[in-house]
């Protein structure tokens, strides 16, 4: 596997390679989620393509008191894991590298990127789209592929490259579990033994959401306060559990419409965690 640490770098190796490129985004700690990311990516492009990653923890989609310190880096396994996943080429670049000193220009997701994840997180997504739009500049696959475990940011960045022109088509990935339904993410590392215990409950919850809907129930109240009580009565704090339309992000007031996303954002301790189902 190619490491380019730097765009020119990066910049050599892609132009001097033949094939369309599958781009797979990341900010490393990569996990079996990313695996099954990487080995979709693997299929698209086919023997003759290229799969690339990216490894950068973005700065400027972490807020002042937010984990942008204590992120796991662990990139010796990282390039381990992508090799065994047969990537073809990983960029892995610094942040003065991205940030040169001087750099002033940033995209703003607009409504979408204010709502949910951006009000409990103000200024993620601009982070995330200026980052994305700068990779892709870099990178210039054919394809993108994310995981629908961050359902907004792979909505938001779908308007991103409709609205900008942006010639990438974006694949959103189903989300990989462990056994009690966890979605995988880098920050369930930071969970304690009794956290990860209880951690599972979110995706009961949703589950339940999921068995309710599918039996025919469309109040959103009744939905909503039956997703808390779950994850509430295993001692996590919900952020948010709500029914949305699933293109728009607008929530459900009283009748849950279609398509829908039930998301959920809970605490465990400092840790945030996330996840979502879809119905359309
Ligand atoms: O989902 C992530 O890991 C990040 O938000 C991304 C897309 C790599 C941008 O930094």
């Amino acid at each position: 596997m190619n490491i380019c640490k730097t765009i020119s770098e990066f910049r050599q190796y892609r132009h001097s390679a033949a094939g369309k490129v599958i781009f797979v985004p990341t900010m490393g700690a990569l996990h079996e989620g990313h695996g099954s990311l990487v080995r979709m990516a693997r299929r698209l492009a086919g023997p003759d393509g290229i799969v690339a990653a990216s490894i950068f923890v973005n700065p400027t989609q972490f807020g002042p008191h937010e984990d942008f310190h204590k992120y796991p880096r662990h990139i010796e396994q990282d390039l381990a894991n992508l090799t065994a996943w047969d990537a073809d080429v990983v960029f892995c670049p610094s942040a003065e590298e991205i940030y040169p000193p001087g750099h002033v220009t940033s995209i703003d997701p607009g409504e979408l990127g204010t709502v949910l994840e951006g009000a409990i997180r103000p200024g993620h997504f601009r982070g995330v789209c200026t980052v994305v739009a700068k990779l892709l500049g870099i990178v210039e696959p054919a394809a993108m592929i994310l995981g629908q475990k961050d359902f907004q940011q792979q909505l938001i960045l779908k308007h991103m490259v409709r609205d900008l022109n942006m010639p990438v088509e974006i694949i959103t990935a189903p989300t990989l579990r462990e056994p009690d339904g966890l979605a995988m993410s880098s920050r369930n590392r930071y969970l304690t033994p009794d956290q990860r215990a209880r951690a599972g409950s979110i995706y009961q919850a949703l589950s339940w959401a999921t068995h309710q809907y599918k039996s025919g129930e469309r109040d959103a109240a009744a939905l909503e306060a039956g997703m808390s009580e779950r994850i509430t009565q295993s001692g996590l704090e919900a952020q948010y559990a709500l029914a949305c339309h699933a293109e728009t992000l607008e929530v459900y007031h009283q009748t849950v419409g279609n398509p829908c996303v039930f998301l959920i954002a809970a605490k465990l301790g400092t840790t945030r965690l996330i996840d979502n189902v879809v119905h359309s």
